[in-house]
């Protein structure tokens, strides 16, 4: 069963919205499989956006990751990549369509509540990242 990693940002903490994003994520048919708030360390959330390292928007990203407690979790399920991501809405919530996350309580890049793996490569490499093995749980789910 294919696992992807989701972050509830600070910002999505903050406003009060991790309820309805793990009922959303649920309700779609997903299973959460571990679950934990915390601050990120700076040097978790450098290696997590290592890929944007070059971007000038590199340092205020990993200052807003940073910047309070966020959400982390395992997400299991059939194709649960590209759902999430569908889930979540396009990166610039400009783009987002309502009914998404995104398009529904966000309208800037830099404040886009939500985070999920883009691929498989990159879901190995941020589960691996945020979660040692014995926290991923595992259950049925009643459907
Ligand atoms: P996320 O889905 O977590 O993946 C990369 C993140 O970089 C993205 O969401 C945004 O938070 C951030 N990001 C991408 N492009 C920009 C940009 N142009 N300005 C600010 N932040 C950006």
């Amino acid at each position: 069963m294919e696992r992807t990693y989701v972050m509830i940002k600070p910002d999505g903490v903050q406003r009060g919205l991790v309820g309805d994003i793990l009922s959303r994520i649920e309700k779609r048919g997903l299973k959460l499989v571990a679950l934990r708030m915390n601050v990120m360390e700076e040097a978790t959330a450098k290696e997590h956006y290592k890929e944007h390292s070059e971007r000038p928007f590199f340092g205020s990203l990993v200052s807003y990751v940073t910047s309070g407690p966020s959400v982390s979790m395992v997400v299991e399920g059939k194709d649960s990549i590209k759902i999430m991501r569908a889930v979540n809405g396009a990166t610039n919530p400009v783009e987002a369509l309502p009914g998404t996350i995104r398009g529904d309580f966000a309208i800037e890049t830099g404040r886009n509540i939500v985070h999920a793996s883009d691929a498989p490569e990159s879901a190995e490499r941020e589960i691996a990242l945020h979660f040692e093995e014995f926290e991923i749980t595992g259950y049925s789910r009643i459907d």
